[in-house]
């Protein structure tokens, strides 16, 4: 059922110093911020050849991610996003087999696409997003 790995999230205390680490040291192609406010969340994709990397960082007072940064103070791995075809059949299927889907409906995410969120207690301790491919990548 999943596809393509879209990205690795990485959570990150400072993203000026994080775009400049991937962009000058690491000579990764890095695209703008963009900030999410739905999610809490402002976000830079690094794009890799084979997959992204999407550096995230607090948006606004209620942001998930300030308690993330709280426990992981130098930043941490935060999710990975797998492909599906179709979101809605992916949820259902995920549902029936008891695993928990967090988002009660698909939200839009940072590429413009529908994506839920799976309760890492059913997926090895690890946050899943999975995203609905988009037909022109
Ligand atoms: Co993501």
């Amino acid at each position: 059922m999943i596809g393509r790995l879209n990205h690795v999230a990485l959570a990150v205390p400072d993203l000026d110093q994080a775009v400049a680490t991937y962009r000058e040291i690491l000579g990764a192609r890095v695209d703008a911020p963009c900030d999410l406010p739905e999610f809490g969340v402002t976000v830079v994709f690094v794009r890799l050849p084979n997959t992204n990397v999407e550096l995230l960082h607090p948006l606004g007072e209620r942001s998930p991610l300030i308690r993330f940064l709280q426990r992981h103070p130098s930043g941490g791995m935060h999710h990975v996003c797998y492909e599906v075809a179709d979101i809605r059949a992916a949820v259902e299927r995920l549902r029936v087999q008891g695993l928990e889907v967090l988002d009660p409906e698909p939200r839009i995410g940072a590429h413009g696409q529908p994506v839920v969120f799976l309760h890492p207690k059913g997926m090895g301790g690890v946050l899943v997003e999975l995203e609905q491919a988009s037909h022109d990548s």
